[in-house]
């Protein structure tokens, strides 16, 4: 079964679903996946952005682009992401910036693996006030936060076992979630690719990062009171039907409080 209708079942299933025309006509969130590598962000963020039909803005896949092209950014951030080391703030803050305003984001967007510092949330909580609530049509500025937590050797055994597909960008893990065929992808037979910075020492770093400079983030948006944790060790099913719960129920309650 593809994502889409996987995403379709998932709804008929859930209690309180909102029908697609509803969806297509509100706004959703602004929605920003928390946790640590290989938690399932970028996983989960694919499923909500189908369901929603908004955009996912990953700073990990465009920098990766950057790199990829050998653009001056890709030239400046390609060391620094090969170690496991995050990205000085102010370069993740202008992408973000520069995506944020295409067309194909005003109705709303998944932000996975952003904010990632401190300095990135304050920063993105300015953004939003003044680039998308003060035209009035957004019920708030303050983001959805889900933050999706697992323990430090499942991360280890999902990240090392992780593949992408670098056409269709389509995640697998040859330990929960192969391929029908080995090393290809189901959807365009494209030969599956592991991260350069999915190496298990590398993989040590950047959870290190995430507990120094991430965490705080998660501390950030508690104070606000934005933050839902999800259990991350579930079955991919279930942790997207919580997620899709958590935001209708968000979206919902939000509607006409302008805070
Ligand atoms: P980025 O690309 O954002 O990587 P990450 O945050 O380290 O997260 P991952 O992509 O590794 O994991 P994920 O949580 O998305 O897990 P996934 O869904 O793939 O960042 C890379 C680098 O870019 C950073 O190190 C930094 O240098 C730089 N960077 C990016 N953003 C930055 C920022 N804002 N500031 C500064 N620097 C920045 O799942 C993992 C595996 O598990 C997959 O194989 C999947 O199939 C499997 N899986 C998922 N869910 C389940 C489940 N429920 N059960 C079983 N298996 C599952």
């Amino acid at each position: 079964m593809d994502d889409l209708a996987l995403a379709e079942k998932i709804d008929q299933k859930r209690i309180g679903a909102s029908s697609v025309a509803e969806q297509v006509l509100r706004n959703i969130g602004p929605i920003v996946m928390l946790g640590p590598p290989g938690a399932g962000k970028g996983t989960q963020s694919k499923r909500i952005i189908q369901h929603y039909r908004i955009p996912q803005v990953s700073t990990g896949d465009l920098l990766r682009e950057h790199v990829k092209q050998g653009t001056a950014l890709g030239l400046e951030v390609r060391d620094i992401i090969a170690k496991g080391e995050l990205v000085p703030d102010h370069l993740v803050c202008d992408i973000v910036a520069w995506r944020l305003r295409e067309p194909d984001a005003q109705r709303g967007f998944v932000l996975d693996g952003f904010p990632r510092t401190e300095t990135q949330a304050i920063w993105l909580d300015a953004f939003l006030k003044f680039e998308f609530f003060e035209n009035g049509i957004w019920a708030s500025y303050l983001p959805i936060v889900l933050r999706i937590q697992l323990d430090y050797n499942k991360l280890l055994l999902r990240i090392t076992g992780r593949r992408t597909c670098p056409t269709c960008g389509r995640i697998y893990n040859i330990h929960y979630q192969p391929p029908l065929v080995d090393e290809v992808c189901d959807v365009d037979g494209t030969k599956l690719v592991t991260r350069d910075d999915d190496r298990e020492e590398v993989v040590r770093e950047r959870i290190a990062a995430y507990e120094r400079q991430t965490k705080p983030v998660a501390e950030h948006y508690k104070r606000l009171a934005r933050v839902t944790d999800i259990n991350g060790d579930l079955p991919i099913d279930e942790v997207t039907a919580r997620i899709l719960e958590s935001i209708d129920g968000k979206t919902q309650g939000a509607a006409g409080s302008k805070n």
